[in-house]
């Protein structure tokens, strides 16, 4: 088993600590939430200094802006995974010379071990990472771009079933029926798109008769600016630079 070290014990170091299921070290800037996060998964809260001492992989799991004081305190990293947004293997390279260095951007659904990690850098992780999801290598430069796709999608899903589930709850559903109909409808859809190699046109035309109800529908959404609101989205996104 590789232990893993996280540095940092919130939302991205708790889903993948409970993908990969197993104990694991973890440290925090002092809120508690590493000792809940070594309570759930079976590990340890500990120093940085302490768990860089101990495991196999140290996970970067915290801010950004804390990479130069928490590298301070992790001099001796052999192996290191980092999930910092927006920050480089140069940067990496810069702070912790001699590790090896992986840059890895998943999304929370690796905690039900159905996400996805866009990769680059050292290779030897990309097995363990595939074990919570499909692991994708891209070259550093697509990296940003890949985090405005998979790495946001949880949150986007999230604002779109809302929404959804809103407009059903308008048209006389009840709520928890609405949520059941919208929640089977996108895994049942996801499902299609996957097994049809993800051929939207033809999908869209199987739905939409002449004239009919979805292209009603259809027609609504694209003149809400569907398609323009994405782009903007992704474009946003990567024009944020580095994630405060
Ligand atoms: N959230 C996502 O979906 C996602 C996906 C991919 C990548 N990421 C990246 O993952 C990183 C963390 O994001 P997050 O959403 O998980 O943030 P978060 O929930 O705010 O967690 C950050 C964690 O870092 C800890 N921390 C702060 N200073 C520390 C220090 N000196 N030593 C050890 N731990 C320290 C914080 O401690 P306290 O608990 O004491 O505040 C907290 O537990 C970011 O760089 C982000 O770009 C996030």
């Amino acid at each position: 088993m590789t232990l893993l070290g996280f540095v940092g014990a919130g939302n991205i170091a708790r889903a993948l600590a409970v993908g990969l299921g197993e104990p694991a070290l973890c440290s925090d800037g002092g809120s508690g939430r590493a000792v809940a996060l070594a309570e759930l998964v079976g590990g340890e809260a500990v120093s940085n200094a302490e768990l860089v001492g101990r495991v196999d992989v140290v996970v970067l799991a915290h801010k950004p802006a804390q990479l130069k004081a928490v590298a301070a305190e992790l001099g001796d990293a052999k192996v290191v995974l980092s999930l910092l947004g927006g920050v480089t293997l140069d940067q990496l390279e810069a702070v912790l010379p001699g590790a090896v260095l992986t840059r890895g951007m998943p999304n929370t659904a690796v905690a039900v071990r159905k996400g996805v990690t866009c990769v680059c850098g050292a290779e030897g992780l990309d097995e363990l990472l595939a074990r919570v999801g499909i692991v994708v290598r891209l070259p550093e430069r697509l990296i940003d771009a890949a985090t405005a796709v998979s790495g946001v999608a949880p949150a986007y899903v999230s604002l779109i079933a809302e929404a959804w589930v809103d407009a059903a709850v308008g048209q006389g559903i009840p709520a928890a029926q609405a949520a059941e109909l919208v929640c089977a409808a996108l895994v049942g859809s996801a499902a299609l798109l996957e097994e049809r190699g993800m051929d939207t046109l033809a999908i869209r035309r199987e739905v939409t008769s002449p004239g009919g109800m979805t292209a009603r529908g259809l027609r609504v959404l694209e003149r809400a600016g569907l398609r323009s609101a994405f782009s903007d989205a992704a474009a946003a996104v990567v024009g944020t630079g580095a994630a405060k």
